[in-house]
Order: C-alpha cells, then structure tokens, then sequence
C-alpha cells in the first residue's frame, strides 16, 4: 500500500492507473468499522468495470471541531492507520497536512454550509458549524481525489444524510454508499472516540445501544406507536445508566424533520457523554419489514431482474402478474369467456393461489392444487392475461390476497399497479420500462427460450404495444407511474447494470442499519 501525503503525489498515483476508484474518507483512529468500509470499498461495482483501487484518507479535519472540543487529543497514529488499511485491502492512503490542503490557509477558505434543515436538530444543534466544516473539507478531498464511489458510515446518519445532499445539489460525479454500524459484541457501536473510555465507563457506555434497541422492539408491529414517549424512555434509561444526555430525537431518516408517526421507519438518534466521550448511536423504528414496489409495462424484464434483486437483499419476492396469469389460465381451462366479467367472478371464489419458492429457486406458482408455473408463460395467456386483469373482481381478490402477503413487509412486489394502488406505502416505488422494440426483442428471446413459437419482430411489437394501451387504460387500477416512483429505463442495460441501480435506490431509502444484507 502507497502513503501519499502530497496533492503531487496524491495526482501521480491516480494517473498511474485507469481502474474505477473507490474513496473512503477518516479522521484516523481507523477501527474494525472502517476496515467493514474499505472491506466494501474494494467490491467491484459489477458493471465490467474491472476491480475498483481503494483509496483510504486520514485528515483530522480542524474545521469541524469546535471550541473546547478534542481536536488537540484526537487520536493520532498514522502507522497503525496504515497497517489496518492495507490488511483491509486499501491501494494507497493519503494522509496531508492541512496545509496541503488548504493551502491557502483556513481563514479564507471558501466553505459550505448545508441546508439549515439538515443541521438545525440531532448532533448539528450541539455542534454548531461542524456539519459545515465537514462539508467543505469532504468536498475538497472529492476535488482531489475525484472517486466514482464515496463510501461512509451509517453510524455518523446525519453526516450521510447532509454529504448526500451535498454531492446531489453540487451534482457531483460520485455515487455514495453507505455502510451498515460495525458493533461490538454487547452493541456499542465501533468508535474512535470509544478508546477515550475507562473500563468502568465502557460498561456504562452499552445502556445507550440497550435503550436504543428495546426502543425499537417496542415500536415493531406498532404503526401508531407514540415516538415521544418512546424517545423519553430511551432517555430516562440512559440518565438512570449515569449517561448525560445531550438529545434523543425521533425524526424522518431523509429530511431529518420531526415525523408524525411509524407509517415509514423513523430514526430514533441519541447523543450523550460517558465520561470524555461523547458517544452517538441510533436505531430505525419500524412497524413492519420494508416493501419494495416494481412496476411497469409487459415485457420490460421486471420478473428477472426483480428476483435477482429480492434475492440480494433477501425480500421475498411477489411476482403479481404471475397471479394474474394463473387465473387466466383458469378462465381458458374453464372455457369462460375472457372479457366477461360476470362469468370470471365465480372462479374467484374459494380461489387456492399460492406462490412458493420452487427447489430449483425459481417461483412455483399452483392454482386449485395444481402446479401452473410453465402452463401460465404460454402465449395464449399472454395473449388474454390483460382482459382478466382488467375486471374489477379479479383485481380485488388479488389486491386483497397481496395485502394479506405483504403485512409484515420484507417483499419486493412486481406488477402492473403495485406502487398505485397495492402498497402505496411502499419504501421504494420504481417503474421499471423499455422501449417497445426492446422489449419485442427480449420477448423474443424468451419465447425461443421457453420452446413456444416466435412471431415476426413487426407482430410482436404490435402486441406489445396493444397491451400496453390495454393495461394503461383499464378503468380499475390502470397501469400508470405513481408520482414518487423512480423511473428506470432499461433499454441497453444488462440484468447486472439494472440490480445494481435498484440496490443503490433501496439503500438510498432503507439503510443497512435497518435491513441488513444477507450474509453470503
Ligand atoms: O466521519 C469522519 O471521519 C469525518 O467526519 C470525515 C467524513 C472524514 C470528514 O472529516
């Protein structure tokens, strides 16, 4: 691993190679916390981009240090610092004095200054001017180091939310990640500051996780349960532990504005002082699992990409067209008339639908008993799918069916009307479409696939297309984009590219601290 402690040297050795970068930025002190970061850092964004060069920076930053705060004392050991980053798998760590970086010295400096929203509460109201001094010196060493990816901790959410924003508003050429709280064994979060504590203090130090946790048990399964109260119980447990507290506060995760009640996670934040240490921590309350809604028109490649995603971060994954297929295929097996509603309606009552994760891993679907997994992709049932789904009966025994699955959350659903009219609430909505001669091509290829046979391309983008006017103007449930979904266009992407960007808009709504992925 290279130590860079010049902007010269630091330039020299980003031109030396074309690989993609990867930036994790410190103070130093570095812990198992920043190992997990620059652990993360060295994974490869999947877009054939080849392997990403990590690059690890130790700066403690003056500008984000108040008066009577520890800059003076804040752990300092370059060469310790070196040894983890490299062990962590970092390229090079770049640790400058101040003035190599700001070498026109602090009281001129240009700086930034967050929105007020931002900073006004949690850590910001204790330390003010620190979020501005963070900003600016963070933006600089982006200037400098010009990564394609920004990693930080989840620990530090309000430091996150604010570099997020930041780099959003700039419109700054870095994609940021953030990375799930490194605990140790008894929960107390991994800390640079933890190693100012005594042992007595370190044992008191474990009731600011404790109280945080039994906050967020309370709150499971309870959307109306009262933040207020549950944020001056954390608090009261935290004083009776012999902690100062310097705030609890339960706010929106995104805006960090107080929030009304559980219908989203909300993040519960505690500060206080154990002893020289002032220690910060937080919890995600959450009444249920997180949903994910993926909409969009037939043949966009949700089904794939949707299960390659689920599986990722280990949701459950709801394919509802499957649904709608399997009691079309009913309707035909059955000889009922496709467009008549009256006649569809009674095959709905004691309807037995069930989705189940097959042996192979791929999605069974059985209807009445009896297994319909292949039987409901043939074009037959492509061909009439959108007149059964366009009856109001069959959109309620399924909607109603859905709702029932999706309770306790933790699903991706994938449909037609899923962000609009089956989880509206959902913590990430996303219409996921392609352009009609893309997804003529990509039905093509399915049905080649699956042994049916294909139509001429011309014929396969009418149908296409006039499902698409089907779906869209149905009276019940159309298919539209609901206002706050996230529109994802997958002409010429790979099933890779299109995972990767729906695992960056999830993350960006739904922390690791709150869903965790799945161990490998
Ligand atoms: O989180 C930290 O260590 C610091 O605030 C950062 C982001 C390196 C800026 O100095």
């Amino acid at each position: 691993m290279q130590l860079l402690q010049t902007r010269a040297e630091l330039l020299r050795w980003r031109q030396a190679e074309p690989a993609p970068l990867h930036f994790v930025p410190t103070m130093g002190a570095l812990h198992a916390g920043h190992a997990a970061l620059v652990h993360r850092a060295t994974q490869t964004a999947s877009t054939g981009a080849g392997l990403p060069r990590v690059l690890v920076s130790v700066f403690v930053n003056p500008l984000q240090f108040g008066p009577g705060e520890d800059f003076n004392r804040y752990p300092r050991n370059l060469e310790s610092d070196a040894a983890l980053a490299a062990s962590a798998g970092a390229a090079a760590l770049f640790a400058p004095e101040p003035a190599e970086l700001f070498p026109g010295g602090e009281a001129e400096l240009t700086r930034l200054v967050p929105p007020d929203s931002l900073q006004r509460g949690l850590c910001g109201r204790q330390r003010p001017g620190h979020f501005n001094g963070v900003a600016t010196v963070v933006a600089r060493l982006l200037g400098l180091v010009r990564p394609q990816r920004l990693l930080l901790g989840e620990k530090d959410w309000q430091q996150l939310v604010i570099l997020r924003r930041l780099v959003a508003d700039l419109g700054l050429p870095v994609q940021v990640w953030g990375c799930g709280t490194v605990r140790e064994a008894d929960g107390l979060a991994l800390s640079s500051r933890n190693r100012y504590l005594s042992p007595e203090q370190r044992a008191q130090a474990v009731a600011l996780p404790r109280a945080l946790a039994r906050a967020r048990e309370q709150a499971w399964g309870r959307p109306s349960a009262n933040l207020e109260a549950l944020s001056a119980e954390v608090a009261a447990e935290l004083g009776q532990a012999g902690l100062v507290v310097d705030y609890v506060e339960a706010v929106d995760p995104h805006s960090l504005q107080p929030c009304p009640g559980l219908g989203r996670p909300v993040l519960l934040a505690a500060a206080a002082h154990c002893g020289p240490s002032r220690l910060i921590d937080h919890v995600f309350l959450m009444s249920r699992q997180p949903i994910v809604a993926i909409d969009g028109p037939a043949g966009a490649g949700k089904s794939t990409v949707t299960r390659a995603f689920a599986e990722r971060l280990g949701l459950v994954y709801l394919d509802t067209g499957a649904m709608y297929r399997a009691v079309t295929w009913l309707v035909r097996q059955r000889g009922v008339d496709p467009g008549d509603a009256t006649a569809v309606a009674p095959l709905l009552e004691n309807l037995d639908l069930r989705l189940s994760t097959a042996a192979a891993g791929g999605q069974q679907v059985r209807i009445n008993g009896q297994d319909v997994t292949e039987a409901i992709r043939s074009p037959e049932v492509t061909a009439q799918v959108s007149a059964v789904a366009a009856h109001g009966c069959v959109r309620e025994a399924l909607t109603r069916q859905q709702r029932v699955m999706g309770e306790r959350g933790g699903l991706v659903a994938e449909g037609r009307d899923i962000g609009t009219a089956v989880f509206p609430d959902a913590e990430l909505k996303v219409f996921l479409t392609a352009t009609v001669a893309e997804r003529a091509r990509r039905r093509a290829k399915d049905l080649e696939q699956r042994g049916f046979p294909v139509p001429e391309h011309a014929e396969l983008e009418a149908q296409i297309a006039s499902r698409d006017h089907q779906d869209a103007s149905r009276t019940v449930a159309p298919l539209t984009q609901a206002a706050d979904a996230v529109e994802l266009i997958t002409d010429g992407l790979g099933i890779v590219a299109v995972v990767e960007q729906l695992v960056q808009l999830f993350r960006e709504r739904v922390p690791e601290d709150a869903w965790p992925e799945p161990q490998a």
